[in-house]
């Protein structure tokens, strides 16, 4: 890694991911003809869109979880996550791009199809076979990575037999569908407005597995110089416990530090920008054990010798909502958060959740149905009470705000005392991305998602645990600030972009990762 000063000079003089798209509009004439241009395209775009239904995707304006038209003055969406995961990957060099989440497929640049003459062959400045694992950023365009929690692992760099594969995952670009690829679409990522933002309006809480965890490494890429990590996993003697929470902070040494309007009791060195809890199932093991016996006092009625257990040996990181919902309500300067984003159903397994386990055994047992379908239906009950209860809270905390502030004489406002506008609380529910077959004999992504041969796992019934929050959350009037995001898409085609040890895992900069940050931050501040 550079050293962090050299970095930040560097800094300076390199514009940012959409510098190339500035570029186009400072040398127009008249940035008003570009914005009554817009403007127009808008409008027309509006009148289209009626009766628009997108040949590919299938998307028109009826099938959005929520429409444009639907609810006045919230005419909003400008890229929904439907059509997000609508897109496809198109083959782009990494070389021909700055990074993995710039948009090159509107622009003049170098375009390659998969297969072409790379006239870029001879150019010894761009890297063709990797020989050590810090070359893994040479490919990502990534500064560096400020976790520091199984760093080369994350990028998956970190088994020689496997740097064959790269650059390949790291040479594809998602190209969105529906209305995000047009310039008023799917909003440019730009790190340090990112950081900005997140200081500013609020940060994220990451609530899930170890996929989540994969996540939150790759924002930890996707950020850096600009923020650090913390626990310092090089510093640390010993072992560490999965459950441990994992903070970024911003970087006191960062030169957008002066452009940031910090609220009043920000502190640095302890007001994180983005946490990742570790949990698994979104509830603890014993709410699921008391709610099963509530839910389902047929399994324990029996008369049988042994008693029935829900939960198996197979170990498990949860805790319960109200623990991490006090987390995410922690006030200034211990949490600062606006948006938490939750995924599960990776753990939902009957290897974990034993007493469901249906084998060749217990196939013919006259006790109540057990096996996937009777799980998910379980899951369906659990998740129904956990939308519930989170929205409650989230209700309850606004109306307290409004009520305090109407104690203290003053109008209750979205503006902190720093003249920040805050982020409305939110609670995102990711869809479960699953695994892939095979993975590492997968060289590139597939055009469509490939049915499963082996049923390992849960993997090809991860949908239908999708499905249960699609349901649960498709009325917006009824959990208006618990949103399902359906973004799964775009990792169910890229086989090629596991980590080196399994085919669950996704590495750091390939696209998939830093595609949930980029369309989340379009999402929380373009959509709602
Ligand atoms: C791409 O290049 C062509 C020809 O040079 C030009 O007419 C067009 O405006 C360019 N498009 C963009 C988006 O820069
Ligand atoms: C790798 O990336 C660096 C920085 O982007 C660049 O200077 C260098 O020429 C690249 N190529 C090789 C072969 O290291
Ligand atoms: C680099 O990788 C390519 C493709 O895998 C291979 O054909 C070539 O021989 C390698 N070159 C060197 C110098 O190892
Ligand atoms: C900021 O947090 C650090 C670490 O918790 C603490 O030592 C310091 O006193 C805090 N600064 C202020 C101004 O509260």
């Amino acid at each position: 890694m550079a050293p962090q000063t050299a970095l930040f000079d560097r800094l300076s003089t390199r514009t940012s991911g959409n510098g190339r798209l500035r570029g186009l509009f400072g040398r127009t004439r008249s940035r008003k003809i570009v914005l009554l241009a817009c403007l127009s395209t808008a409008v027309l775009l509006l009148l289209y869109l009626g009766t628009y239904r997108d040949p590919l995707s299938g998307w028109s304006l009826g099938t959005m979880s929520f429409g444009i038209l639907r609810g006045a003055g919230r005419l909003r969406s400008v890229c929904s996550p439907e059509e997000y995961a609508a897109g496809n990957w198109l083959y782009r060099p990494y070389h021909t791009r700055p990074g993995p989440l710039t948009k090159t497929y509107d622009t003049n640049s170098t375009i390659l199809e998969e297969g072409d003459d790379d006239p870029f062959t001879e150019n010894p400045a761009i890297l063709r076979n990797m020989t050590k694992s810090q070359d893994i950023f040479n490919f990502t365009r990534f500064d560096g990575c400020a976790s520091s929690r199984e760093y080369f692992w994350h990028l998956a760099a970190d088994s020689h037999k496997q740097f064959d594969r790269f650059p390949g995952p790291t040479e594809w670009e998602w190209v969105p569908g529906g209305r995000c690829k047009s310039p008023s679409g799917l909003r440019d990522w730009n790190r340090e407005d990112v950081v900005k933002e997140f200081a500013e309006g609020g940060g994220w809480l990451l609530v899930g597995d170890s996929v989540t965890e994969n996540h939150f490494f790759s924002l930890s890429c996707l950020l850096y110089p600009h923020v650090i990590g913390f626990p310092d996993y090089n510093k640390l003697t010993g072992m560490y416990d999965r459950s441990w929470a994992q903070h970024l902070y911003l970087n006191p040494d960062s030169p957008i530090l002066k452009d940031i309007n910090l609220p009043s009791g920000f502190n640095l060195s302890s007001t994180p920008l983005v946490t990742f809890r570790r949990v698994d199932l979104l509830w603890s093991k014993s709410e699921l054990e008391t709610m099963h016996k509530e839910l389902h006092p047929e399994f324990y009625d029996t008369t049988s010798s042994e008693g029935f257990s829900l939960f198996g040996e197979e170990r498990t990181w949860s805790i319960p909502p109200k623990e991490y919902l006090d987390i995410f309500y922690k006030p200034l300067p211990e949490g600062n958060y606006a948006t938490m984003v939750v995924s599960t159903a990776g753990h939902w397994t009957t290897n974990l959740f034993r007493g469901y386990h249906l084998d060749e055994k217990n196939k013919k047992h006259d006790g109540p149905p057990i096996g996937y379908d009777a799980l998910i239906g379980f899951y369906n009950e659990v998740m129904s009470r956990w939308a519930e209860d989170v929205q409650h809270r989230l209700t309850i905390e606004k109306s307290n705000d409004v009520s305090h502030a109407q104690r203290l004489g003053r109008i209750w406002s979205t503006k902190d005392s720093a003249g920040n506008r805050r982020r409305d609380k939110k609670v995102l529910v990711r869809a479960y991305l699953p695994g892939h077959e095979d993975c590492h004999k997968k060289r590139s992504p597939c055009e469509e998602i490939q049915p499963f041969q082996w049923n390992f796992w849960n993997w090809p019934i991860i949908w239908k645990f999708n499905e249960v929050f699609k349901n649960l959350l498709s009325v917006r009037s009824e959990h208006p600030d618990v949103i399902y995001l359906p973004i799964d898409r775009p990792g169910r085609l890229r086989p090629d972009a596991h980590s080196t040890g399994d085919c669950l895992h996704i590495m750091s900069g390939a696209g998939v990762l830093e595609g949930w940050s980029h369309y989340i931050w379009h999402f929380i501040t373009r959509e709602i």
